[in-house]
């Protein structure tokens, strides 16, 4: 079997099992490219994992069209979880609508109110949780694990394409003929909110583009972090 054949099998496997031994297991999607392949294998193969997608009312408009394009091609409605209106009003007339740019705390009070907040509904009452992060994406994710023990949100997390390479996520996208965000055709490698994401340079980072603005140390947006700490806590496999 080729690298990536071995590689899609394994994630399947991982799929599988959380299928079997994690019910009910979710899967936050952000629509961007290694989202898509863990999609695309969880409804190619009818798993019983829920897909939701945290809509913080600043994507992109390309971002939320994959919502559209994921319902044609597989007949499939992702969960969409927005923030509490009533937190992004007093947020925005307390300190404006891109306060995020003025400071660490500020920019990370948009998160909570917008990310953080909502995703903590879409993980109620469930066993485990499924990303699309991989370790190669940056410092942060350097020591990222296939399972995790995700104590702050009370369950387990499954990273599992934590040792996938960005050329085997194109490969996987390409030969299966799975949709895209198009701004990926556009020098956006990493997609977030519009405000917080801008296009890179050949050479750069891949997450360079993300909170451009902000040190490579601090730019996790809080999905993955509690109280100001990476929530990768103990290692499980
Ligand atoms: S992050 O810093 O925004 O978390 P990134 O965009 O690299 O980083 O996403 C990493 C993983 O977090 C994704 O694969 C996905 O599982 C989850 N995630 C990020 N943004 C969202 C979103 N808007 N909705 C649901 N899940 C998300
Ligand atoms: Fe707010 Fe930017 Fe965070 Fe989106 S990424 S929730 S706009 S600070």
């Amino acid at each position: 079997m080729s690298e990536l054949a071995n590689r899609v099998a394994a994630t399947r496997d991982t799929l599988e099992r959380i299928a079997r031994d994690f019910t009910p297991a979710v899967f936050a999607s952000s629509l961007a490219a290694e989202d898509m392949v863990i999609t695309d294998l969880i409804l190619k193969n009818q798993l019983p994992i829920g897909i939701f997608s945290l809509e913080t009312g600043r994507l992109h408009k390309e971002t939320l069209a994959m919502v559209d394009r994921v319902k044609e091609q597989y007949g499939y409605d992702i969960a969409l979880f927005r923030p509490q209106p009533e937190a992004v009003e007093a947020y925005v007339s307390q300190n404006g609508l891109n306060a995020f740019y003025d400071s660490i705390d500020m920019r990370k009070e948009c998160c909570r109110i917008r990310k953080v907040e909502p995703l903590g509904r879409a993980l109620k009452d469930k066993k485990a949780w499924v990303t699309g992060q991989r370790r190669a994406q940056s410092t942060t994710r350097a020591e990222l694990a296939v399972q995790e023990d995700d104590a702050a949100h009370g369950m387990v997390k499954f990273n599992p394409l934590a040792d996938w390479s960005e050329e085997e996520v194109w490969e996987y996208l390409r030969s299966n003929g799975v949709p895209y965000n198009e701004l990926h055709d556009q020098g956006y490698p990493s997609i977030g909110c519009e405000p917080c994401t801008r296009a890179i340079q050949p050479g750069e980072d891949v997450r360079a583009g993300r909170w451009w603005w902000e040190n490579p140390d601090s730019k996790e947006c809080g999905l993955h972090m509690v109280d100001g700490k990476l929530i990768r806590i103990k290692k499980v496999s």
